[in-house]
């Protein structure tokens, strides 16, 4: 399995489980992750959703072999589909991170509303280093939240930083050991999934109502970028070398 999806207590469980491929997602778990989240918006009895990982990786982010071969298109691929719904769910959602969690695996993470990360939890949004750009309103989510210096050390430079600074930036609502991230973060969910659904529903709209006016535009504005450079050059060179193990070599690129 690619995705570990499980429902109890009133919490619905998303969890990444390709630990092999360091939880690299594909198109079909993209698809797994967008059924799940609306499937769960629509059952009375989940009342909080909770994403996880291994306890060695959260996601290695999109998978690097898949995006060269078959490209996201538009509005209907799983990708977007995920995020949509991820971004537009109605219900709590919180996201307890250990290991990696790289790309889309940093940039979800501004959608969910509660992130708990392990003390070797590493974020990364490498997107100039594959020769791509933010997506997901990571663009204007990241410099609302950490400030505009910090997103810029970020996702100009892409590279990777630590719980302890993601904590800092605003980014996660805790640090812990990573024996203790799995039982805190459900502890959280449970304690979310006891209060009542209305209360949850509405103060989330209510904190949420500025992005839902401004956030289409700014993700409509990145995809058309994104697209058209995940077939340019410079990201064929980067996906190239990630899977032959060396460093890319942009300096052909003006
Ligand atoms: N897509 C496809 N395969 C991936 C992948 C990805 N995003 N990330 C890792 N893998 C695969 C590797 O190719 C390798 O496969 P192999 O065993 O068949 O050679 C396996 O997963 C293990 O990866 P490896 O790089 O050896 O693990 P690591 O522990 O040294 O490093 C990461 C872990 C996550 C830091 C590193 O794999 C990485 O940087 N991955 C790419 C991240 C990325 O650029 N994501 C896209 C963002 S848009």
């Amino acid at each position: 399995m690619s995705v570990a999806i499980n429902k109890a207590d009133g919490i619905l469980v998303i969890e990444f489980d390709r630990a092999d491929k360091k939880n690299a997602i594909t198109a079909v778990m993209y698809q797994l992750m967008a059924d799940a989240i609306a499937d769960g918006e629509r059952d009375p009895e989940v009342r909080a959703l909770l994403f996880q990982g291994k306890p060695e990786v959260f996601t290695a982010g999109n998978d690097l072999d898949d995006f060269l071969r078959t490209p996201p298109k538009g509005a209907d691929s799983p990708v977007y589909q995920f995020m949509r719904n991820l971004s537009q769910a109605s219900k709590p959602v919180i996201a307890a991170v250990a290991g990696p969690a790289v790309g889309i695996g940093t940039t979800m993470l501004l959608h969910c509303d509660l992130v708990y990360a392990a003390d070797n939890a590493r974020f990364s949004m490498p997107f100039t280093q594959l020769g791509l750009c933010p997506e997901f309103a990571s663009s204007a989510l990241l410099p609302q939240m950490a400030g505009y210096h910090r997103a810029a050390e970020k996702l100009l430079l892409g590279e990777a930083f630590s719980a302890e600074e993601a904590l800092q930036m605003g980014l996660v609502n805790k640090v812990l050991p990573v024996g203790e991230l799995a039982s805190y973060a459900r502890a959280r969910a449970l304690a979310l999934a006891a209060l009542p659904a209305s209360s949850l529903r509405i103060t989330k709209r209510l904190m949420k109502s500025t992005q839902v006016q401004t956030l289409p535009a700014v993700i409509a504005e990145e995809a058309s970028h994104f697209s058209a450079m995940l077939t340019a050059p410079e990201a064929k060179e980067a996906f190239t070398a990630f899977f032959e193990k060396r460093k890319a070599d942009f300096s052909k690129f003006s």
